[in-house]
């Protein structure tokens, strides 16, 4: 396995990969790897001659106010996973290498980025376009994989890539949970016992909220008030409930197959997300 921390490195392994025939596919994380990353680099490999990740806990996607400093960090642990899971080479700049003191340009998505975590993180999301997009010219590759979990960041990024001709294709991974149904995500590793069966009530909420809709309830305002009481249940604190159209993120009054239900819930000061499509 290839380990680069150059970005100029990088980026000449990838295009002489790429000269010689080879199809390039992208995990794009910020490490701390999980099952929910795994399954990502698993579905590239079925089609992608090399797979390359990245590791980039990047600074510009958290508010002032957020956990950049504490996100959970563990480079060796995180190697090992790669090299046990054959990824072909491993891409893990410093800051420095990645941000240059005098830039000036950013990718930002005006539409989608507005509501839901854009609302409550003002910023997050030209953080995280800009970043991929950077990713993409370092890495060039074929193919770049997101997670399902991360519903809106994906919708942007699709969009971000049509409206800048990016020669990727995007693929979506389903939602990899833990037994009981826990979204697996870097944070939980912060939850106490406490929270930990706290936060259930997230996926237990988008749960019934798709059982009740399948029973034939598709009033919109019904099914989040039926989630807000699970999670209020729970005394979780919580950022948004939501359902709304898979495309334009908007939010839906009638409920119909393939619109999605959201949350972001704050569980001990831990922010964490949850979806569901209906
Ligand atoms: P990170 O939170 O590390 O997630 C990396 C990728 O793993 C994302 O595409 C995310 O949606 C996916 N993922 C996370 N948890 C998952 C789960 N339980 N099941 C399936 N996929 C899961 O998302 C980011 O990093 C960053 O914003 C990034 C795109 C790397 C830009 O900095």
């Amino acid at each position: 396995m290839r380990i680069f921390k150059d970005p100029l490195e990088m980026q000449r392994w990838s295009m002489e990969q790429r000269v010689c025939g080879s199809s390039i596919g992208l995990v794009p994380t910020m490490g701390y790897l999980h099952n929910g990353h795994l399954s990502l680099i698993e579905e590239l490999q079925a089609e992608c001659d090399l797979v390359v990740l990245s590791i980039f806990v990047n600074p510009t996607q958290f508010g002032p106010d957020e956990d950049f400093g504490k996100y959970p960090r563990d480079e060796k642990g995180d190697l090992e996973m790669c090299e046990n899971s054959g990824v072909s080479a491993v891409f893990i700049p410093d800051v420095d290498s990645i941000y240059d003191h005098s830039a000036s340009v950013c990718v930002v998505e005006n539409l989608l980025s507005l509501g839901l975590c854009g609302g409550s993180r003002p910023g997050h999301f030209r953080g995280v376009c800009t970043i991929v997009a950077k990713l993409f010219n370092i890495v060039q590759p074929n193919v770049a994989i997101f997670g399902q979990k991360d519903y809106q960041q994906v919708s942007i990024i699709n969009r971000m890539v049509i409206d800048l001709n990016f020669p990727v294709e995007i693929k979506i991974a389903p939602i990899v949970r833990e037994i009981d149904g826990l979204a697996i995500s870097s944070r939980n590793i912060y939850l106490s016992e406490n929270a930990r069966v706290q936060a259930l009530s997230l996926s237990n909420a988008l749960q019934q909220a798709h059982e009740r809709f399948f029973a034939g309830v598709s009033d919109a305002s019904e099914l989040k008030s039926l989630m807000r009481e699970i999670m209020h249940d729970s005394a979780l604190d919580i950022d948004y409930v939501e359902i709304v159209n898979s495309a334009t993120l908007a939010p839906v009054e009638m409920v119909e197959m393939g619109d999605v239900a959201m949350i972001a819930a704050f569980c001990d000061k831990i922010r964490l997300i949850d979806n569901c499509v209906m």
